[in-house]
């Protein structure tokens, strides 16, 4: 009998640092460099849509030959040598986890190589660039594509399956989060209020610092592959 069953691992930013790219928050972090209320709000893509298509497509240009970190590749091996149900809920919108063989993955946030028609809600993936131009071939509609991000203010993507997750999970882990940004932020919470042990890898003490049972301090691409080894090898 192994000792967990259900386990969520929540993603952030941090996981792909080592992959090479930029956090949020951070010094080096996009938000330093960018107006989120411009490239992250429905109002600044209301305002300027161009603008924001530019931005997430100058995104996935960088994302698309990205490759995975050990973090990444180290939740592949707890998937396929661990006896239990393990999915992981990504902020993230590079795919990192799905270039490393990860399975059960919900991207809360989108992903970049998606797209999202406003008028009829076709969701199309492609790693060319979307622009004001295009016309939906589902609704025939032009220049309704709007990147497949969840920006500030829209509700977040799979939160029932989400929800399910943290209900049964018994081994919550949050790797490369700061935890401020609501509502994954709260998912450690819920985790714990049912009963569910809960550990965080990052570089350093977080917003959600208290409702962790064990805090793993160092970069994820080394701490959480050691980890995985030892749950493995416990069973
Ligand atoms: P942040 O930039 O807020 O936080 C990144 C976290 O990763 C920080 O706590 C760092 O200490 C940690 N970190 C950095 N390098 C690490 C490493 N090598 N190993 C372990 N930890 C490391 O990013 P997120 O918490 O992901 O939303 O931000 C949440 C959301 O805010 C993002 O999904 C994004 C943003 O607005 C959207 O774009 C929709």
């Amino acid at each position: 009998m192994s000792k967990y069953k259900n386990i969520v691992i929540l993603t952030g930013a941090g996981i792909s640092a080592e992959s090479g790219l930029a956090t949020f928050r951070d010094e080096e972090g996009l938000w330093n460099k960018h107006k989120v209320e411009d490239v992250a709000t429905i109002e600044g893509f209301a305002r300027n849509p161009d603008y924001v298509h530019d931005f997430y497509n100058e995104m996935k240009k960088e994302l698309i030959d990205v490759k995975p970190n050990k973090a990444h590749l180290a939740i592949t091996e707890l998937q396929k040598n661990y006896p239990a149900d393990i999915s992981v809920i990504t902020q993230n919108v590079d795919t990192l986890h799905e270039k490393a063989g990860n399975e059960n993955v919900y991207h809360i946030h989108g992903q970049i190589n998606q797209a999202v028609c406003m008028n009829c809600g076709n969701v199309i993936a492609t790693w060319d660039d979307v622009t004001t131009e295009d016309i939906c071939q589902n609704c025939g509609v032009l220049g309704m594509f709007k990147p497949n991000i969840v920006f500030f203010g829209e509700s977040l993507l799979c939160m029932n399956k989400v929800d399910e997750l943290l209900r049964k999970c018994d081994l919550f882990i949050s790797i490369g989060t700061s935890g401020v940004v609501f509502p994954a932020n709260t998912f450690v919470r819920t985790a714990k209020y049912h009963h569910a042990e809960t550990i965080e890898f990052n570089l350093k003490s977080t917003a959600n610092n208290y409702d962790f049972d064990k805090h793993i301090i160092g970069k994820a691409g080394e701490t959480f592959p050691q980890y995985v080894k030892d749950l493995i090898s416990c069973e």
